[in-house]
């Protein structure tokens, strides 16, 4: 730095000094020829004024007159004296004083004479520099003799050096301020941020500080810090990661990993790739006024498959839905994500909105979606809205089979209800290709399926896969069931597969998780858990001792209003918990265009409200209703801070909130209050089960989870952390893609193995 400081000083002087040179230099030759042209005016001037009554003296020959003249006009302002000559150069008259100067005949007078005209020079009498200015005299046209006006012009030299010496004083006190203000910039705006950023980044490299919090004042260093931070994130979990790896050898144990899944999926596709279909894109670009942001929605299946991808370099092939997105993608769509710390591909699809409107908010949002939740909300089936389905299908199985065609066997997971036909339409076109889809919500048993007008198609298309994957047995056991009696095909219920138009579809459970590790790597933690209770709760600005959370997309399945019910049940039964309990619920509002759940956020506020009213006293409130997207950072601090979460849904596929709770508690606190009726009530034995209809039992559990004994609550804890370290959504990953790899693709298969499988029933279309 000391260098650079004086690198930057002496180029200063330099620069100030030649600048200031050049200016001065310029400067004083303006100066010098003005002066002299007023000397030479002034000498114009008297030489006119004088001509005349010189001559007159010379006509007459009288030598005194003419030394009266001269010695009249001889004190002026920096007049030397003057001088009269007669046309053969001898001097007739001169000033006192000026005589002993001129010693020689001037050669403006020869000039003077030659040309007859005035004439002027600059000469030196001895030391100093004089003006000599000559006018010839005439009588009648004739030459009779030569006036010199001689001035003193040694004033315009030192009207230069005058000007020099400013320039040079000029010049030094410029120097030594501007070398003053260079150092204290230097020190201020460089070296002082530089030394804070290194502070900083020396933090970030031994993992004491968090990747995301930028370094203090250095607005300038901002780019450079983000790619530090990013870079020392990826340090960090690579270290994590490293130091899992050897601890988990060091115990003997088997525990899916990132870079597990890397190689197993390296080792798996070989020179093929994974391509992965869904509907929600898991990175949105949208305009902010004139910045660019990202958003990750809240989506279990983005939770899901982000670290997928991320470990396998894979492409995600999903509709373009954000404002921005168009802005960020290049000529054939594909944008590299994640945006910070690019692993795979990310490539758009176009859907115009009667397309959105159709296939999204129609088809599959009012009519599948309900249709497989039991929660009591009639499904809606519009015939556009199914063609519009199909013709989305259509246009995403293109834009597959299109980023596909240069790759041998390519390996594609399609994603949930928005695709049903999508496999079948994969698979017409490139038989080689092994395809598996993966239902994230629940799976209705045939009566309830049945509804639905073009089930046949539905199950069709889903019958194209060589793989569908649900969360629980259960699912599974419904499918198989519904196809059993809607279509024709034999279904072997010793494989769980269904053989349709020559081709075998596997149907097996493959409970989805979360990413355990990114939970506890040391970067998410940044808070001491101890002080994140007071600090949220003063951030919300609730007084409280308890606090319950709840985290979900504002979805009529997800029993939210009964949560809020369950909680006022507690408050009426228990008053002791009035002035202690705060329940948060945060609320990502989804789907809003269609009416039932617009309806439903409103009902949430009103209810959220009207609870409030009837408890609420000073600072205290038993429920904060947080509306909104929130990051997963900051959904973490609550997760951390509760003393339980409440997950309530009426019916679920799985449900990750439940499972990202018990990730996000390593201090092995808090308890988790579960819906039956979610696939992760399977798993989670050790959680507060309930029916979140009884809203008697779900305060009772509430309740339960507050007062259980320490001992107790940690031991639950623990045991649920154990299972979904197990069983993270690693090993979902790597279990589905090593039982589709496992699958003889059509192509490869010689028509004679289509033959007999034993156990096979067939079955034929139900009415
Ligand atoms: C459920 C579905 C996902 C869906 C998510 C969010 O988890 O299974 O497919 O992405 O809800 O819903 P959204 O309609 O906003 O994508």
């Amino acid at each position: 730095m000391r260098l650079i400081s004086a690198r930057l000083i002496v180029s200063l002087i330099v620069g100030i000094t030649l600048v200031s040179l050049a200016f001065s230099f310029y400067e004083v030759q303006i100066e010098k020829s003005n002066l002299r042209r007023d000397l030479e005016r002034r000498a114009e001037v008297l030489g006119e004024s004088l001509a005349g009554n010189v001559e007159r003296s010379l006509e007459k020959s009288t030598t005194r007159d003419l030394q009266r003249i001269v010695e009249r006009f001889g004190n002026r302002e920096h007049l030397l004296g003057i001088a009269v000559y007669d046309q053969q150069g001898a001097r007739l008259a001169v000033t006192p004083g000026l005589g002993q100067r001129l010693v020689s005949t001037p050669l403006a007078l020869d000039q003077a004479v030659i040309g007859n005209h005035p004439a002027g020079n600059f000469v030196y009498l001895g030391p100093e520099s004089a003006h000599v200015y000559t006018l010839p005299l005439h009588r009648d046209d004739q030459i009779i003799g030569v006036l010199a006006i001689v001035h003193d012009a040694s004033y315009i030299g030192a009207q230069s050096r005058h000007v020099w010496r400013q320039t040079f004083q000029r010049v030094l006190v410029q120097v030594f301020l501007i070398s003053l203000i260079t150092l204290l910039i230097v020190r201020w705006s460089l070296t002082g941020p530089i030394g804070r950023a290194a502070q900083w980044m020396r933090a970030l490299r031994m993992g004491g500080v968090s990747g995301r919090q930028s370094p203090p004042d250095c607005d300038f260093l901002r780019p450079l810090a983000h790619e530090v931070a990013t870079f020392a994130q990826s340090l960090n979990q690579a270290r994590f990661a490293a130091e899992n790896e050897a601890r988990l050898r060091d115990a003997g144990e088997s525990l899916w990993t990132a870079e597990r899944l890397a190689v197993h999926l390296q080792a798996r596709l070989g020179d093929s790739r994974l391509f992965v279909v869904s509907n929600r894109e898991p990175y949105i670009h949208s305009r902010q006024g004139k910045t660019l942001e990202v958003m990750v929605p809240a989506s279990g299946l983005v939770t899901a498959l982000e670290p997928v991808l991320r470990a396998c370099d894979g492409m995600w092939v999903a509709h373009g839905s954000g404002d921005a997105d168009r802005e960020t993608v290049d000529s054939i769509d594909h944008v590299a994500v994640p945006p910070d710390d690019p692993r795979y591909t990310l490539r758009r699809v176009w859907l115009d909105k009667d397309e959105e409107e159709g296939y999204y908010y129609g088809f599959a949002n009012e009519g599948l979606w309900p249709l497989c939740h039991i929660a009591h909300t009639r499904p809606l089936f519009r015939t556009s809205d199914w063609e519009h389905y199909q013709q989305v299908n259509r246009k995403f199985a293109d834009a597959v089979l299109e980023e596909m065609k240069d790759t041998e066997r390519p390996v594609i997971l399609v994603q949930d209800y928005h695709f049903a036909l999508l496999p079948r339409l994969i698979k017409e076109k490139r038989p080689d290709a092994r395809v598996a889809i993966f239902w994230h919500i629940p799976w209705p048993n045939p009566e309830a399926f049945g509804i639905c007008p073009w089930q046949r198609e539905l199950l069709d298309g889903l019958l194209g896969a060589d793989l569908i994957g649900f969360h629980v047995q259960s699912h599974c056991t419904n499918f198989l069931q519904t196809v059993d009696r809607a279509l024709e095909s034999r279904i072997d219920w010793e494989r769980f597969s269904v053989q349709r138009r020559d081709h075998d579809t596997m149907v097996q459970p493959f409970p989805i998780s979360v990413d355990f590790t990114d939970a506890e790597s040391p970067a998410s933690t940044p808070v001491c858990d101890s002080m994140e209770r007071p600090l949220l709760l003063k951030e919300l600005g609730v007084d409280a001792v308890f606090l319950g959370v709840g985290v979900d997309r504002v979805d009529y399945t997800k029993g939210i209003l009964e949560r809020f019910l369950a909680v006022e049940r507690l408050l009426e039964k228990y008053p002791l918990y009035r002035d202690r309990f705060t329940f948060v619920q945060i609320g990502a509002p989804s789907r809003t265009h269609i009416k039932r759940y617009h309806d439903l956020l409103n009902d949430v506020e009103a209810e959220a409200e009207r609870i409030n009213w009837r408890f609420q006293r000073n600072k205290w409130k038993p429920i904060v209703f947080l509306k909104g997207q929130y990051s997963h950072r900051e959904i973490h601090r609550y997760y951390r801070a509760a003393d339980l979460c409440l997950v309530t849904s009426l019916h679920d596929g799985m449900n990750l909130v439940a499972k990202e709770f018990l990730a996000a508690r390593h201090d092995e606190q808090g308890a988790l209050v579960l819906s039956r009726f979610t696939g992760a009530a399977r798993e989670l034995r050790d959680a507060l089960l309930v029916n979140p209809y009884d809203l008697s039992q779900t305060a009772e559990a509430i309740r339960f989870a507050l007062e259980m004994p320490p001992e107790e609550r940690r031991a639950r804890m623990q045991r649920m952390r154990r299972t979904v370290r197990e069983n993270n959504v690693y090993r979902w990953a790597g279990n589905l893609i090593a039982e589709l790899c496992e699958v003889r693709v059509e192509a490869a298969r010689p028509a004679a193995a289509a033959a007999h499988i034993s156990g096979i029933q067939t079955n034929s279309p139900a009415a």
